[in-house]
């Protein structure tokens, strides 16, 4: 741990303002001009509208608020906040998820990341069983990329599959259409369970009036195409007629008052703050990210009354302990957790204890929360007849088949195997976290720039033209900087491999957010494969 708290403190602080003003890009694309040229279409900003539809004084947990810059599609670089809001909000006291088009991007167009936020937010919605609420305002897919946003799994037509099989599923599906909505975008309107329209603001049909010229010769406005009239009082498409948004807000309230309150499947305790200061967080994690962190320290700073009861604490030491085991409690609700601890490489030991811990947890069907800070599993001659190659994938087996829900946070280093025995995003963890000191890829700069560097030295000396020592200076920034750029928590926010960047005082509020949302189904019975013990 670095014994520079204050220096510790001031380089997160100053990374989280970076945060900070990414995330304002991220809310206010075109600025005052764009929400000026919503107020003379009578809209409001789209999380002015969020804050309206959920209970009075209730937060609005917004995901991936960074996702879609630096994306650099066709004559598009950067697609704020990936054009569409999502999040989970309380609806008359159940949580909910909400999506909403930001018109202000490109009309509320579909992006290949407009759709992968959009497809996230409803893999959350049904894993944890949650009612969804659009408000849809979109020119649906974006032409100029029609080939990858249409045809395919996970495209356009996959927001209406899942629509419909969560709507079987009992959950409902509300549309408030705020806009334009046509060709594919109209489903969104007409798959909902109910669907609420606002008049002279609202238009949804297979084919806009040029094309509807174009196809049958007639000439017709869009009102009387598929405006709110036509669609509650002559085609039935849609179910509420509003006057305008304020009314629509109102109306999907009402639509949802009766529902049945949602449960926790859990027993919680009394919720109890941490005892640290709130700062300490700040000081405990090392600037320098390679740098080893004390997890029970980490643990201390998020957990009710700082208690964390340990697993297996004596076992192995040195080898054991990079992995912390054990329980803490977080807004009352019991969590196993399975930390990196000091510089997180994994030994076949640390395996073992972690790949046990989330045994025992799934057949008590207490929670898990990882909480990633590792460079990857120990490599050598010694390790490999160790047997850390099963004992990693006994990790991994367990992680892959634990039915209880399962939370990664990332504040550190994210590299190789490590991302999957520590429930990286291929292993659908109910929520993925990360911070500003997350790192996530392959490995890290330096070690791909090594191994890079052999590769092409080699290449080199085979054609008799081998590499001068600038040379080899100049090849091996280049790799640091591609790696560590394309691990840096904007890079991988950008592309949604993480459900929300959070700051360090976010974590423990979030995190009781997010285990009561995916504790609301109930958990099922724990099913292992064949470990190799
Ligand atoms: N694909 C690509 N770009 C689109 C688009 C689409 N489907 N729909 C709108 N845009 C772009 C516009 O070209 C414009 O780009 P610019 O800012 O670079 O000039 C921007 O989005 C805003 O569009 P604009 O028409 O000015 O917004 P609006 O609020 O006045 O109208 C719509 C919104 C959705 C009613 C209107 O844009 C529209 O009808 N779009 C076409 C919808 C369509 O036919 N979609 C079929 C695809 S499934």
């Amino acid at each position: 741990m670095s014994d520079n708290p204050t220096e510790n403190r001031l380089v997160w602080e100053n990374e989280e303002k970076k945060l900070d003003e990414r995330v304002a890009e991220a809310l206010w694309p075109g600025g005052q001009k764009a929400i000026d040229r919503l107020a003379g279409q009578n809209k409001r900003p789209i999380r002015e509208l969020i804050q309206e539809l959920i209970d009075p004084g209730a937060e609005f947990y917004e995901l991936s608020r960074i996702a879609g810059f630096g994306v650099n599609y066709p004559n598009v670089e950067d697609v704020p906040c990936g054009g569409v809001a999502t999040g989970i909000g309380k609806i008359h006291g159940n949580w909910t998820m909400i999506f909403a088009n930001d018109s202000r991007v490109k009309a509320g167009t579909y992006f290949p990341i407009t759709l992968k936020k959009h497809m996230r937010a409803q893999a959350i919605a049904r894993q944890c069983g949650l009612n969804c609420v659009y408000i849809a305002d979109s020119g649906g897919a974006f032409l100029p990329m029609q080939a990858d946003v249409f045809p395919d799994d996970q495209h356009f037509g996959s927001m209406f599959y899942n629509m419909a099989q969560m709507s079987a599923m009992g959950l409902k599906q509300i549309t408030l259409s705020t806009g334009g909505n046509t060709a594919g975008g109209a489903y969104i309107v007409f798959m909902a369970c109910q669907s609420v329209m606002i008049d002279k603001l609202a238009y949804s049909f297979l084919g806009g009036p040029p094309l509807v010229k174009m196809a049958t010769g007639e000439v017709i406005t869009a009102e009387d195409l598929g405006g709110a009239r036509v669609h509650t009082r002559i085609s039935g498409g849609a179910d509420h007629f509003c006057k305008d948004q304020a009314e629509a807000i109102v109306k999907v309230r009402e639509i949802l008052c009766l529902d049945k309150p949602q449960t926790v499947h859990s027993h919680r305790y009394q919720e109890a703050p941490p005892l640290t200061a709130p700062e300490t967080v700040y000081e405990i994690m090392p600037a320098a990210v390679n740098q080893g962190i004390n997890a029970v320290r980490f643990l201390e700073c998020i957990s009710d009354d700082s208690y964390f009861i340990e697993y297996k604490k004596d076992y192995a030491p040195g080898r054991g302990d990079n992995i912390v085991a054990g329980k803490i409690r977080i807004k009352g609700i019991p969590v196993g957790v399975i930390a990196s601890n000091a510089v997180g490489i994994i030994f076949a030991e640390a395996a073992r204890k972690a790949t046990e811990w989330i045994v025992r947890c799934s057949q008590e069907k207490t929670p898990l929360l990882f909480v990633q800070n590792s460079p990857g599993y120990m490599v050598g001659s010694e390790s490999e007849h160790m047997g850390i190659g099963k004992y990693g994938a006994d990790m991994v087996r367990a992680v892959s088949c634990a039915q209880v829900p399962r939370i990664q946070l990332v504040i550190g280093p994210d590299h190789g195997a490590a991302n999957y025995g520590m429930c990286g995003r291929a292993y659908r963890p109910h929520f993925l976290f990360s911070t500003m000191r997350a790192r996530t890829s392959v490995m890290s700069g330096r070690s791909a720039a090594g191994v890079l560097m052999s590769i092409e030295e080699a290449k080199r000396k085979a054609m008799n033209n081998p590499m001068a020592e600038e040379e080899k200076e100049a090849f091996r920034q280049k790799m640091i900087e591609k790696y560590d750029g394309e691990a840096h928590p904007f890079y991988c926010g950008a592309r949604l491999l993480t459900d929300r960047v959070l700051k360090f005082s976010e974590i423990r509020d979030w995190l009781g957010m997010a285990f009561e949302v995916s504790l609301l189904k109930p958990i099922g019975e724990p099913a292992f494969g064949n470990f190799r013990f």
